[in-house]
């Protein structure tokens, strides 16, 4: 089956979806982006991903594409379009088309709005969480901004391509204090070798996480201890587990981190619990496709 996007108000065959060479997405990496789970044919979190949009866009000053409910219809006609059953839906807003200028184009475009859908291999996901994976730790290098989903990636992806070269899946960036703010495009997390429970807290220095959030309500289902700080490099080699969280991977156990053993150098028992558990607390829409 062919793959369908919504491009700027129109439905299109994937391979045809094209935005304008003067998109300022395009030219200046000037939009926000959302990535939502879909889980057996519903929407994951969507009201956290459309907040957390809501943020992004009005910390850019551009304007909404549409009202949420609309939106919401184009992310479920998108999904059904598809008819992915479980894999990711993708929002883009840039600040529109307009002559290449750095400051806001005036009269402001209308922002442009870019909407995929794509199926995942849940089971290859899951045998990637048995087995665990591999961090690389890299020096801060992102704008003081990370809190905005910038479509700005370009040090993200460097990231993700050295920790590929060095044989790991996942870059966790390190501050100028030694301390550890957040994965290439994940959260990081540790479990004390006491239980505690511990990631960083979503300042101007990190992603605040949908899938961060859903851990969080998780724990507090649980009883289980959260601290919400910074730790070093050095604690979480010493830790007695460790992982990261997204909405595209969920909550996946970190064996190793510079190629140094988490704990036994097997995926704890919390974060698989964890993984487990998450969708007993996530929001979860009523059902875009039925049998797909
Ligand atoms: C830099 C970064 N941090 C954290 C996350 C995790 O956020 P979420 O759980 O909302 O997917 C992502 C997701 O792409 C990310 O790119």
């Amino acid at each position: 089956m062919s793959r369908i996007a919504y491009v700027n108000g129109r439905y299109v065959p994937h391979r045809d979806a094209m935005v304008h060479v003067e998109d300022r997405g395009y030219q200046f990496a000037d939009g926000v982006y959302e990535v939502c789970e879909v889980h057996e044919g519903r929407l994951v979190d969507e009201t956290r991903h459309l907040d957390r949009l809501d943020r992004s866009l009005r910390e850019l000053r551009i304007a909404s594409p549409m009202g949420r409910a609309q939106l919401t219809t184009v992310m479920r006609e998108t999904v059904a379009r598809n008819r992915v059953r479980n894999g990711l839906v993708y929002v883009q807003v840039t600040r529109g088309v307009a002559r290449r200028d750095h400051p806001f184009p005036d009269p402001a475009p209308r922002p442009a709005l870019v909407v995929t859908a794509k199926w995942t291999d849940r089971s290859g996901l899951d045998k990637l969480a048995a087995r665990g994976i591999g961090v690389i730790t890299v020096p801060e290098n992102r704008w003081a901004r990370p809190d905005i989903k910038s479509i700005g990636l370009l040090p993200n992806v460097l990231v993700k391509q050295q920790a590929r070269e060095a044989g790991a899946r996942e870059a966790w960036y390190v501050d100028r204090d030694g301390m550890v703010t957040e994965g290439g495009s994940s959260n990081a997390w540790i479990v004390t070798t006491d239980g505690r429970i511990v990631t960083r807290r979503a300042d101007n220095a990190i992603l605040k996480g949908v899938t961060r959030a859903g851990v969080i309500d998780l724990l507090g289902r649980r009883n289980l201890q959260l601290e919400e700080r910074a730790f070093t490099v050095a604690e979480a080699k010493a830790a007695s587990e460790a992982f990261i969280t997204s909405a595209s991977n969920l909550v996946v156990p970190v064996v190793t981190i510079d190629g140094e053993k988490v704990g036994d150098g097997t995926p704890g028992p919390v974060a698989l619990s964890l993984r487990a558990g998450l969708h007993e607390v996530t929001e979860m829409s009523r059902p875009v496709i039925h049998g797909g």
